[in-house]
């Protein structure tokens, strides 16, 4: 009898993992899970900094606050296990007057990040098609 109940433990186990394995998607994965999306964001929000078109925008923002939250966003799309727990793209970007070059700008910087990260390309195009949609509520 305890050998049953152990093996059915296991038997258990080993379906609740499959199934929570199955449901972070191949694209959260191939950029990394939690960490490699970290890296990735803090990459991105280095050259942004670096970067003399884009720079004045974040030169009020608590970068610790935007990096926990972008990595979150990320990891959400992407079909990771992360809530996201900002504003809205539309409210958090209202008012601050960005431009299409602006936000390509940020994309070249993400996309920079990735490559050194090494994450395929086609995981790449993947995460910035997902993106994508938010550029009418970012852009003014
Ligand atoms: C796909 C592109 C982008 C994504 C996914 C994104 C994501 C985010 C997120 C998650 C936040 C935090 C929201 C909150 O405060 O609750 C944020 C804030 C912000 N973003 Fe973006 N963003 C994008 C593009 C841009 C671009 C192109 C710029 C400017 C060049 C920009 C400038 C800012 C600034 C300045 C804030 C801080 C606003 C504040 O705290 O008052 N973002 N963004």
């Amino acid at each position: 009898m305890k050998i049953w109940v152990s093996a059915a433990l296991l038997l258990l186990g080993s379906m609740m993992s499959g199934a929570i394995q199955a449901q972070s998607s191949e694209l959260y994965q191939q950029l990394g899970e939690r960490s490699g999306i970290e890296t990735i964001v803090e990459e991105m929000l280095l050259g942004v900094a670096d970067d003399e078109r884009i720079a004045h925008y974040f030169a009020d923002v608590d970068i610790l606050r935007l990096h926990k939250l972008i990595s979150e966003q990320v990891c959400n799309v992407s079909g990771g296990p992360c809530e996201y727990t900002g504003e809205s793209m539309a409210v958090s970007h209202n008012n601050l007057g960005i431009n299409n070059a602006d936000f390509n700008a940020l994309v070249e910087h993400l996309i920079a990040a990735m490559e050194q990260e090494n994450v395929p390309v086609s995981a790449q195009n993947e995460l910035l098609a997902l993106l994508a949609p938010m550029h009418q509520d970012i852009v003014e």
